[in-house]
């Protein structure tokens, strides 16, 4: 396993253990360093007989509670979740997070906000002072395709920076999100940004579905290490 797969496994596995407990029902977030999470789920319910009820925030998501044998869930039958773990892209100081990195932002940020405790799990590079540090792919905003163009103008003309339509691989077309959107990969200049202004006025527009900041929401990170070691932030809010 390379050292940043470590890193990810130290945090997923501990956040799980620290932050889940019998009868919860669970948000599960998107990516890759979930995976270790409900590897860890998965172990837990077998050796610790716990009964858990896992909400998906994907169809990756999805995927990887029934690949595990864990019991499904959704917002309709279970509109308030415990405890919801997911990856970022990055979290600076003041716990704003960069996501959406794997496009699964909207479905990310509506489970997150039904949830008593919104975690985030991450290796050690996405531990940052400001926003635009160490992650480099702008802030994913999805958009319905009918007013992708409008949208990336609108942006631009406020807040400046360059802005992309994300491409799948080989150029094959623009990705589309498990909503039927596209996304939007904004790379915002350096200035000093109100990021829960600049997440509200772009709510605003026409045609975004949602951003990729999550302005006030996650309650604590655990960011992992090679060496399987872990720092915990809990949010000073
Ligand atoms: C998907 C996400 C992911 O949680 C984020 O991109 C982090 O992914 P990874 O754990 O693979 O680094 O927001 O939309």
């Amino acid at each position: 396993m390379s050292l940043l797969e470590s890193a990810k496994k130290a945090a997923a596995f501990r956040a799980v253990d620290e932050c889940v407990k019998d009868n919860d029902v669970v948000g599960v977030g998107s990516g890759s360093t979930v995976v270790y999470a409900v590897e860890r789920l998965a172990e837990r319910v077998q050796k610790e007989k716990l009964r858990l009820v896992c909400i998906p925030t994907s169809f990756q998501a999805r995927q990887l509670i029934v690949d595990n044998d864990l019991s499904l869930g959704d917002l309709s039958r279970y509109p308030q979740l415990d405890v919801a773990i997911d990856g970022a892209d990055e979290l600076d100081s003041n716990f704003v997070a960069i996501k959406g990195g794997g496009g699964c932002l909207t479905q990310e940020k509506i489970v997150a906000s039904c949830a008593k405790h919104f975690v985030i799990i991450a290796d050690h590079t996405k531990d940052s002072q400001v926003l635009g540090e160490q992650y480099k792919k702008g802030i994913p905003i999805e958009v319905i395709p009918f007013a992708y163009v409008p949208v990336i103008n609108k942006i631009k003309a406020r807040y400046g920076g360059e802005i992309q339509l994300r491409m799948a691989k080989m150029k094959a077309g623009p990705v589309v999100t498990d909503n039927g959107n596209f996304i939007i990969d904004w790379h915002f200049p350096a200035d000093k940004f109100d990021w829960k202004d600049v997440n509200t006025n772009i709510n605003l527009i026409p045609g975004v579905v949602d951003t990729g900041l999550f302005v006030g929401m996650a309650h604590r990170a655990f960011f992992g290490y090679a060496d399987g070691s872990v720092k915990e932030k809990i949010c000073p809010a």
